[in-house]
């Protein structure tokens, strides 16, 4: 590593093996070539990077001539020496580049360009600046305690939730405190945990990789039919209750009474995915089914929907019984959230900039997903939305299977990105959960993903293509 106190470059050269002239310049030019040394990054000088390399300065200035040379340097004498701008080949000129880039209407995604940047700023950098130093040393594994006390209140007023502070634990998404309960149940002997038939196969591959074996049960049009679980010998389930993903059906009341009467004779565990239970557009929105059982639900929601995945963090609300089991697991999970982005979250929430940004995105996809059902009466009356008034995505079903691989294929050859139901289901669910009942079918349209410019014609596009495909 050399540092160049004129230049403040910090520079690890790869070198493997000797310190000769051919060496130091195959592993400069690799870094320039790479492009890990930008355009216009001025090299230490050689003096400075022969006292670091133990070489003659004659050597460095050797390398810097020949890489001059081969135009991959520029040096001017007294000046110094720099990256020079050498052709590249133009990304947009590759064979895949030639279509314009798709129109992304997959399930699950947002788009970012409302994020409240000026509220958002404002927060991390009072972060930065008034807090005290204590709080920039390592933080409380399961979170900070300020953010802790925000999501509490926020989790009550907005969705119900049973929560003080003690029972929030803090993550870097969803995925990751999806990990954590999962192994917390594999410490305490659980062996299998059930999941929804449809949803995301990489919760499916979190479970399996915390060693817990994935046991699918069927959803219908009452969301997940808990009535198998008495008979799969799980210790939890993950469920989406306010929103399927990706069906789109909410858990009937007689389903989460059942959950819930489940879990307390059998001890197992229900895991709340609230993914996008603040987007409801019914105005029936219907709270957290943790409130119905705090010491069986854990609740979990993350802070992708209504800001970007890339703030990365989310929250679960876990019951009094599992909480040192939990904190034991994240101990030695390797890491937590950065503090200041903690604390910058519990600012943007108690100045109610949370509310604001769901309220601005719920109208923001309420009239997107009214467009799209105006569209669909319109051109393709034989086509429906099912599922509730809500969330991100929705699912439009069709005749059967092979309908949705057409539906899916023309819509790929007109530039629009979508999937099919069946691939979000569990690899055989019929052979742990026998039913009568026929295998559903749909395209999924998120249409949380465009941008505002390209939303129109992305679902316009997908509402002919469905149409074309349905009707062929
Ligand atoms: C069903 C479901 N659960 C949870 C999440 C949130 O995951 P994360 O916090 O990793 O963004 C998503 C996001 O797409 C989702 O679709």
């Amino acid at each position: 590593m050399v540092t160049d106190a004129a230049t403040g470059l910090d520079l690890y050269l790869p070198l493997h093996g000797g310190r000769s002239v051919r060496e130091i310049e195959a592993g400069l030019r690799a870094l320039v070539a790479g492009g890990r040394l930008p355009v216009g990054t001025r090299l230490p000088a050689s003096r400075v990077l022969a006292s670091d390399l133990g070489v003659a300065r004659n050597t460095v200035g050797e390398v810097y001539a020949r890489l001059a040379a081969e135009g991959w340097l520029q040096t001017r004498v007294g000046a110094g020496t720099w990256v020079a701008a050498v052709p590249r080949p133009d990304p947009s000129r590759s064979p895949g580049a030639q279509h314009p880039a798709p129109l992304d209407l997959r399930g699950g995604l947002v788009d970012a360009s409302d994020f409240p940047h000026a509220a958002w700023s404002g927060h991390v950098r009072r972060a930065v600046a008034e807090l005290p130093s204590a709080d920039f040393g390592y933080p409380d594994p399961a979170g900070v305690p300020a953010l802790r006390a925000s999501l509490a209140s926020y989790l009550a007023r907005t969705r119900g939730v049973v929560a003080d502070f003690d029972a929030v634990v803090v993550g870097s998404g969803f995925g990751d405190l999806l990990g954590l309960i999962a192994r917390t149940l594999r410490t305490r002997g659980t062996r299998r945990m059930a999941v929804e038939e449809y949803g995301h196969e990489r919760h499916r591959r979190i479970i399996e990789a915390a060693g817990l074996q994935v046991v699918p049960v069927p959803v219908d049009d009452e969301g997940a039919d808990v009535s198998h679980l008495a008979r799969l010998d799980v210790g939890g389930i993950l469920l989406t209750p306010a929103h399927q993903f990706p069906t789109g059906v909410p858990l009937s009341a007689a389903r989460r009474r059942a959950v819930v009467e489940w879990a307390r004779s059998s001890g197992g565990l229900v895991l709340e995915d609230d993914y996008d239970g603040e987007f409801r557009y019914d105005r029936r929105s219907v709270g957290a089914l943790q409130a119905l059982a705090p010491d069986a639900v854990v609740y979990l929601g993350s802070a992708s929907k209504a800001l970007a995945p890339s703030v990365g963090l989310a929250w679960a609300v876990v019951p009094a019984s599992l909480r040192d089991d939990v904190r034991a697991q994240r101990e030695v999970s390797g890491g937590v959230p950065s503090g200041l982005h903690q604390h910058a979250l519990s600012g943007f929430i108690d100045a109610f900039e949370y509310d604001r940004a769901v309220r601005r995105r719920r109208a923001r996809f309420r009239a997107r997903r009214e467009f799209f059902a105006t569209l669909l009466a319109q051109r393709a009356p034989q086509l429906q939305i099912e599922g509730l008034s809500a969330g991100l995505q929705c699912l439009v079903g069709v005749s059967d299977e092979s309908a949705e691989a057409r539906a899916v294929a023309r819509a790929h050859e007109r530039g629009v990105a979508v999937d099919g139901l069946s691939s979000f289901r569990a690899a055989d669910p019929r052979h742990t959960t026998p039913t009568a009942r026929s295998t559903p079918a749909g395209v999924v349209v998120g249409y949380g993903a465009l941008p505002p410019s390209r939303v129109e014609t992305g679902l316009e596009t997908l509402v002919d293509a469905l149409a074309e495909a349905v009707t062929a």
